[in-house]
């Protein structure tokens, strides 16, 4: 069974053909983010207008890559929300057209439960990719950590889960993104600012833990006092500018506040992991979202946590459509109603 999965919910254009939920027969990301780094975040209105530009050549690519044709196709899964509402507008209304024309059932799905099916593929003859080696089984806990979702999901079989907790203010990757601002590093800040942290003392300062409901997080408290340790570093008060703070802080100071912010937003979750494993003893913990990618995460969990930890490899993290076609596949295999291709809408606020 071959779907074919489209993702266009922020800034990646993005198309796979995936072969029973497990084998990756091709993955295909072009991505618009260098036009968003002079901006220091995505520009909605240019992501859009790039998918217009990349979706038709992008699909054309993944089954090219797959060595087979849009007829061969037995059904198409599409992110139609959560995310940006014109850029989910081109992938929806290019699935729902080629559904029409190829007459292929179409299923749409969840951006934020397709990254936590990055982790059913196991298989693929494309290079460069680390695999886990089998599928997760369930009860599964999902960490699920992006920049616009921090959540821990309990799923008893595929579509059966529970909502443990979610944060109440910033997602973690927002978190990365908005302290690496404040530090001067360039955009995406999660990978900037796991790369300064390698050069710094993570144990420099004391940065504090939200104290939420069980298995809430709060990221907001974390990154104003990252502003207000940046601002007393340098000897000024909290009514100076986060905007000139780069070019008064040295890098050795970068680096410890990086390091020193990393640990504990990564301890933040972490805990509440190895909670969530106490009490629901998961036989499988799965990661999920572009937070995913982050070595401080892979390695505190591999220390911490009872059961070992399934993670999608890193370029299955960010966002992309291979983890689309798996949860398409599902939803076709378990034969969940197929969505309308005439009538399909978009959910940018679409939540688990
Ligand atoms: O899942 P994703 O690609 O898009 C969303 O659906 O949000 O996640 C993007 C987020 C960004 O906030 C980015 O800074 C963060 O993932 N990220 C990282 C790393 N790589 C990407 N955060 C920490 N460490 C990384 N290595
Ligand atoms: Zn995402």
């Amino acid at each position: 069974m071959k779907i074919l999965g489209i993702e266009s919910s922020c800034d990646e254009t993005a198309a796979a053909v995936i072969e029973d939920g497990k084998n990756m027969l091709s993955n295909v990301v072009a991505s618009s983010m260098n036009m968003h780094i002079e901006f220091g975040g995505v520009v909605p209105e240019i992501a859009a207008r790039s998918h217009i530009e990349a979706i038709l050549p992008v699909i054309q690519q993944a089954v090219d890559d797959a060595s087979c044709s849009l007829s061969d196709i037995d059904a198409i899964a599409v992110t139609n929300g959560a995310g940006l509402g014109g850029s989910l507008l081109i992938g929806v209304l290019t699935a729902r057209t080629l559904a029409i024309a190829y007459k292929k059932p179409l299923y749409a799905t969840n951006h934020v439960e397709s990254h936590v099916y990055a982790n059913f593929i196991t298989e693929t003859s494309l290079p460069d990719y680390v695999l886990p080696p089998e599928q997760p089984k369930f009860p599964m806990l999902a960490v699920i950590v992006s920049g616009g979702h921090s959540q821990l999901v309990l799923f008893r079989a595929h579509f059966d889960y529970t909502v443990l907790g979610q944060t109440r203010d910033d997602a973690i990757g927002e978190a990365f993104d908005k302290v690496a601002k404040i530090l001067g590093l360039p955009y995406p800040g999660g990978p900037s600012i796991a790369h300064a942290a390698l050069s710094g003392n993570p144990k420099q300062f004391v940065l504090p833990k939200a104290k939420m409901a069980k298995y809430d997080f709060s990221f907001s408290g974390l990154k104003t006092a990252v502003l207000r340790l940046a601002q007393a570093q340098i000897g000024e008060d909290y009514t100076f500018p986060s905007i000139r703070l780069p070019e008064r802080l040295s890098e050795a100071q970068k680096h410890d506040i990086a390091a020193s912010f990393q640990r504990v937003a990564i301890e933040t979750v972490v805990d509440k992991v190895v909670l969530a494993c106490e009490e629901f003893t998961p036989q499988s913990v799965v990661i999920a979202g572009g937070v995913g990618a982050n070595t401080e995460l892979r390695n505190q969990l591999q220390e911490k946590l009872p059961v070992s930890s399934i993670f999608p490899d890193s370029k299955l993290c960010t966002d992309n459509a291979a983890m689309v076609g798996s949860l398409g596949f599902f939803k076709h295999e378990r034969n969940l109603p197929a969505d309308d291709p005439f009538s399909l809408s978009t959910m940018p606020n679409l939540s688990m």
